[in-house]
């Protein structure tokens, strides 16, 4: 090989690595946003004496007793531009 071919090569596997580089991070700064978006939004079971009861409950137990006081009834009624409440802990996490 002419030593012009030689720096061809040399520069295409830069390129590679560089390309290589750019894509793994890419992939590794989209994950790393995934795992963190959701818990930061939704606000998180209150760690007070009302709640203190569900924290070992099993979920779908624990869920039973939420509209007691989350309901329009209730002493801490929704806001009416709640989504859908389902599974309460699902979204309100517990931890
Ligand atoms: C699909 C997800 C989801 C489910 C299921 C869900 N919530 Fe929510 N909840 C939210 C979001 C989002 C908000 C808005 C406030 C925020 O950003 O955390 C909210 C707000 C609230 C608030 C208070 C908001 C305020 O203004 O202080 C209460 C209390 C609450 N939810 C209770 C419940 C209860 C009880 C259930 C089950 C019957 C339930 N949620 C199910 C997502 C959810
Ligand atoms: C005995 C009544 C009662 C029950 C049962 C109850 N809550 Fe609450 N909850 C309250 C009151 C009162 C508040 C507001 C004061 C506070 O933060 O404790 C509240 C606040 C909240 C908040 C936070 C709202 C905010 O703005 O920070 C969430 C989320 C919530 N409750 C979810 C639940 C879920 C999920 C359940 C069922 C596992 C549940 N609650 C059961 C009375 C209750």
């Amino acid at each position: 090989m002419s030593e012009k071919e030689e720096n061809k090569v040399e520069v295409k596997k830069r390129n590679t690595i560089i390309y290589n580089a750019l894509f793994l991070s890419l992939g590794v700064g989209l994950v790393i946003f995934l795992l963190n978006a959701p818990e930061e939004t939704t606000v998180k079971l209150p760690k007070d004496e009302i709640h203190a009861k569900f924290m070992d409950l099993p979920k779908k137990e624990a869920e039973k007793s939420c509209e007691q006081c989350h309901s329009p009834e209730g002493e801490s009624p929704l806001p009416e531009d709640h989504p859908p409440k389902y599974r309460c802990l699902f979204c309100h996490k517990r931890d």
